[in-house]
C-alpha cells in the first residue's frame, strides 16, 4: 500500500452541523460504554462527507476528541483505508479500478482518457468539477472495466462510453449508472449461458412469456438478432403481455401513467452529444418517431441498443406500440449501426419507413 500523507494545506478547524452532531450522538451510543471507538468510521465518513468528501487534520483531531481515542489512533484508521481522502478532491470524484479482471478488461484506456481529461492522479481540475485515483478491487469484477464516481458505479466502459461520460457529468446532463452497455447486474455480455430453463419466463408477470429455450445466439430477444418469424412470436407475446398489465388501468390512463405500469422509461439526454445520430436509419424509424424519440431524450443509436426489456415495454406503450420495437427489433439494430454496422441484416420486408399507422 502507498504511504497517504495528509493535505499539505489544512483549514484552521472542523466541526460537526448540528444535525450531524446529533446523528454522531446517535451512533456513539450505539456501542457500549468503553467501546466508542467503534463508531470511528462512521464518524470519519461523515465528517468527511460534510467537508466536500475529503479529511482535513481537524475533523480527524475532532473525531479523536469525540470519541476518547487518541489522534494518532484515528490518524491510523483515516490513512489506512483508500476510501478516506486526504486531499481536496473534485466535485465528481473518479475512483478507477486497477485491479487485475479491470486491467486485462481495459482500465488502462479509462486511465489514459483519465491522465488525458484531467491530469495525473490527485490533480483537480480548474473548475473543480473532477479529481481521480486509482483503487483496488471495487467488487464489481464481473462488468469491468468500472469506476466509481462519488457513490455510484459505472461499469462495463470503454474510453468513447467513458468520455461521454464525463462530457455529460461536466455538462450537467443525466447519466446512466451501472452497466453502460445496458445490461441487468452481472449477467454474461452475450444473454444467457446457464439457467436457461429459466428463460422467458416473464419479469413482471412471472409467466412464461417469449420461449422456452433462448434464441439461437443465447442472447435474450430484444438484443439478439432474430429471424422475423422469432421476433414476431416475441412481439406478441410482448403485446399479449402489455394489454393485460394496460386492462386493469382506468380507461382514461394517460399514455405516461400507461407507460409506468409496464415499465421503465430510459434515460434521456437533454440534448445530443454532438451531432444527433440518423435514427431513422433504424427500419421502422420513420420522420414522426425520431421526432417522438428526440422529444423522449433519445438522439443516438447506443441509447436504444441499451434499453432494457422493461425500457422497451415503457417506450412501446408511451408511443401506443407496444410490441412494435420488438417485432422491427430496434434494439438489435441500434446495437449493429453504433457499432458501425448497417441495420439490414436485422430486418427484412419493412422498408426504411415507418410501417404503422403513417408514423
Ligand atoms: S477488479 Fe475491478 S472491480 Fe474488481
Amino acid at each position: 500500500m502507498s504511504v497517504r500523507r495528509l493535505a499539505d494545506q489544512q483549514p484552521e478547524s472542523f466541526g460537526f452541523t448540528p444535525e450531524n452532531e446529533a446523528w454522531a450522538a446517535t451512533e456513539i451510543a450505539k456501542y457500549p460504554a468503553g467501546r466508542q471507538a467503534s463508531a470511528v468510521l462512521a464518524l470519519l465518513w461523515r465528517a468527511q462527507a460534510q467537508s466536500g468528501y475529503w479529511l482535513s487534520k481537524p475533523a480527524i483531531e475532532k473525531v479523536a476528541q469525540m470519541l476518547d481515542m487518541p489522534k494518532i489512533r484515528v490518524l491510523e484508521v483515516a490513512t489506512f483505508y483508500s476510501m478516506f481522502n486526504l486531499a481536496p478532491v473534485g466535485r465528481y470524484y473518479v475512483q478507477l479500478c486497477g485491479t487485475t479482471p479491470c486491467m486485462l478488461r481495459g482500465a488502462e484506456d479509462i486511465k489514459a482518457v483519465l491522465r488525458k481529461r484531467i491530469g495525473e492522479s490527485g490533480h483537480v481540475t480548474a473548475d473543480g468539477l473532477f479529481s481521480w485515483n486509482e483503487v483496488e478491487c471495487l467488487g464489481a469484477c464481473c462488468n469491468a472495466p468500472m469506476v466509481q464516481i462519488n457513490d455510484d458505479y459505472y461499469e462495463d466502459l470503454t474510453p468513447q462510453s467513458f468520455s461521454h461520460l464525463l462530457d455529460d457529468l461536466a455538462a450537467g446532463r443525466p447519466v446512466r449508472t451501472g452497466s453502460q452497455i445496458g445490461r441487468k447486474s452481472s449477467e454474461p455480455v452475450g444473454g444467457l449461458t446457464s439457467l436457461t430453463t429459466l428463460y422467458g419466463v416473464d419479469g413482471l408477470s412471472g409467466k412464461a412469456s417469449v420461449a422456452s429455450q433462448p434464441p439461437a445466439n443465447d442472447q435474450p430477444p430484444h438484443l439478439a438478432h432474430l429471424d422475423e418469424g422469432a421476433a414476431h412470436a416475441h412481439a406478441a407475446a410482448e403485446e399479449a403481455h402489455i394489454g393485460e398489465a394496460l386492462a386493469k388501468l382506468p380507461a382514461d390512463a394517460t399514455a405516461e401513467q400507461k407507460a409506468n405500469a409496464v415499465g421503465a422509461r430510459p434515460l434521456a439526454l437533454e440534448a445530443p452529444r454532438g451531432a444527433a445520430d440518423d435514427l431513422q436509419r433504424v427500419k421502422g424509424v420513420g420522420p414522426v418517431n425520431e421526432k417522438h424519440l428526440h422529444d423522449l431524450g433519445v438522439f443516438h443509436f447506443d441509447q436504444i441498443a441499451g434499453w432494457t426489456t422493461a425500457e422497451i415495454r415503457w417506450v412501446g406503450t408511451y408511443l401506443a406500440f407496444p410490441g412494435r420495437i420488438d417485432r422491427e427489433q430496434w434494439v438489435a439494430q441500434a446495437a449493429n449501426l453504433a457499432r458501425g454496422g448497417t441495420s439490414s441484416k436485422v430486418v427484412g420486408g419493412h422498408g426504411d419507413h415507418d410501417v404503422k399507422a403513417g408514423r
